[in-house]
C-alpha cells in the first residue's frame, strides 16, 4: 500500500495524527524551512520538540545526527515516539536515518518541501548521511510510516533550487515516460506544472521501488545519470570555485551517460540530440575542465552499483526505457565526459 499522499498537510498531516497514537512528536527542520514552513505545520500540531539545524548538505554527518539523537534522549523519547522530518532531502535521508536508529528505529513521517524530495528523496525509503566526503555513504532501506507531499510548499523554493529538483523529474520521464519527456522538453522551466509533475514522478519511483525496494535489480534504473553525476558532485564538494547542486550534478551525468548511451547504440543521435539541447537550455554548462576529469572519474568507483571494481550504470536504451547493470569502461566514461566538454565550446 502507497505511503504516500498528495494533498494540503493542512488535510493529510492531522489526518495522519488523528489515527495513531504516539508518546512523543518530533518536528526536525533546517534554518529556512523552520522559516518558511514551519509557522504553519506548527498550527497543526500537539505539544512537540523542535529540533533546529543549520541548512545545507555540509551539515548531512554523523556530528549532526549527534546532536539529533541527544535531542531524542534529552526529551526522554521512548518507543512510540514519532519524528517528523520538514525539509528537503537532507532533513528527510538525515532524520529519517536517525529515527530508524534510535532505540532500534521509532515511527518518521516524510514532509517534503523541495522539489527534488517531493520527486525523489522522500520516496522509496532510502535513508543516510555523507561520511569522510562521500555521498550518502553511511545509510539504511527502511519506508517512513507515511510521506506527505503538499506542492504548495514548493512556493518559497528558490529557483535554483527548483531547477535542481526538476532533474529528477526529467530522469524519471527519460526512464519511464517518454510521452511526458516529449511535453516537458517543449517547455521552460517557469512553465512546468509542478503539482502534476510531482504526481507524475512520485507514481513512477513508487512503481519502481515496489518491484524492487532494496535495489537488487530494476530499482538501479533510478540511478541514471547518478554515476557520472555523484563522482561530479562528490568533486566539486572538495572544490571552493565551484558548488552544484544535486540535481545540476546529476544533470552533467544525464548527458555524459546519454553519450555513452549512444556510443554502445543504445540510444539514437535523435534523441542524444534532444536531451543535450534541452539539458544545455535548463542547466547551462558546469565547466568542467580537462583537469577535473581524472579525479571525477576515480570517484565513480565508489558508485555503490558497482561489483568489484567494474563499472556498472544504468543507461537509456529508448525514449522512457532504460536498462540497468551495464559494464561501462574508463575510456567510455571518459568520453561522455569529454563529449560534456565539447558542449562548452
Ligand atoms: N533518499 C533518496 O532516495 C534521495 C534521492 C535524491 C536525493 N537525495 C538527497 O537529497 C539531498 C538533496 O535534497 P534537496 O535538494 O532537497 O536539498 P536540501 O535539503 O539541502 O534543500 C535545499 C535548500 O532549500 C531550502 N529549503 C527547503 N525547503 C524550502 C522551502 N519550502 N522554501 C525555501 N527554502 C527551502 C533548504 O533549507 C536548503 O537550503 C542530497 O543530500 C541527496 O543525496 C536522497
Ligand atoms: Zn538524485
Amino acid at each position: 500500500m502507497s505511503t504516500v499522499t498528495i494533498a494540503p498537510l493542512a488535510e493529510s498531516l492531522p489526518a495522519f495524527l488523528n489515527t495513531h497514537d504516539f508518546s512523543a512528536i518530533a518536528v526536525i527542520v533546517d534554518n529556512h524551512t523552520f522559516r518558511f514552513c514551519y509557522p504553519s505545520v506548527k498550527e497543526m500540531l500537539p505539544k512537540h520538540t523542535l529540533i533546529r539545524i543549520k541548512a545545507g548538505e555540509e551539515q548531512k554527518h554523523i556530528a549532526t545526527c549527534e546532536l539529533i539523537w541527544d535531542a531524542f534522549t534529552r526529551a526522554n523519547f521512548d518507543r512510540h515516539a514519532l519524528v517528523l522530518n520538514l525539509g528537503g532531502g537532507v532533513i528527510g535521508d538525515m532524520g529519517g536515518f536517525c529515527a530508524a536508529t534510535y532505540k532500534r528505529g521509532i515511527d518518521f513521517v516524510q514532509l517534503p518541501t523541495t522539489l527534488l524530495a517531493q520527486v525523489d528523496a522522500s520516496v522509496g525509503g532510502k535513508l543516510g548521511i555523507d561520511f569522510n566526503g562521500f555521498k550518502n555513504h553511511i545509510g539504511v532501506f527502511k519506508q517512513p510510516n507515511a510521506v506527505l507531499i503538499d506542492p504548495t510548499l514548493l512556493e518559497t523554493l528558490p529557483e535554483r533550487e527548483l531547477r535542481s529538483g526538476f532533474a529528477e523529474v526529467i530522469k524519471h520521464c527519460l526512464i519511464a515516460d517518454g510521452t511526458m519527456w516529449n511535453q516537458i522538453r517543449r517547455r521552460d522551466l517557469d512553465e512546468q506544472n509542478w503539482s502534476a509533475l510531482v504526481a507524475h514522478s512520485v507514481a513512477i519511483k513508487e512503481r519502481i521501488v515496489e518491484q524492487d525496494p532494496t535495489e537488487r535489480g530494476i530499482r538501479k534504473i533510478l540511478n541514471f545519470g547518478h554515476t557520472i553525476g555523484h563522482a561530479v558532485e562528490t568533486y566539486f564538494l572538495t572544490q571552493p570555485r565551484k558548488r552544484l547542486l544535486h540535481g545540476e550534478a546529476i544533470a552533467v551525468g544525464m548527458l555524459a551517460e546519454s553519450y555513452i548511451a549512444c556510443h554502445k547504440k543504445m540510444i539514437d543521435e535523435t534523441l542524444l540530440t534532444e536531451i543535450e539541447e534541452y539539458l544545455f537550455a535548463v542547466y547551462g554548462n558546469a565547466r568542467i575542465t580537462e583537469a577535473d576529469t581524472e579525479p571525477i572519474l576515480a570517484l565513480t568507483l565508489q558508485d555503490k552499483k558497482n561489483r568489484g571494481r567494474e563499472i556498472r550504470m544504468s543507461l537509456p536504451d529508448g525514449i522512457g526505457s532504460c536498462a540497468f547493470d551495464i559494464p561501462v569502461s574508463a575510456a567510455e566514461m571518459r568520453r561522455g565526459l569529454e563529449f560534456y566538454r565539447g558542449l562548452n565550446k
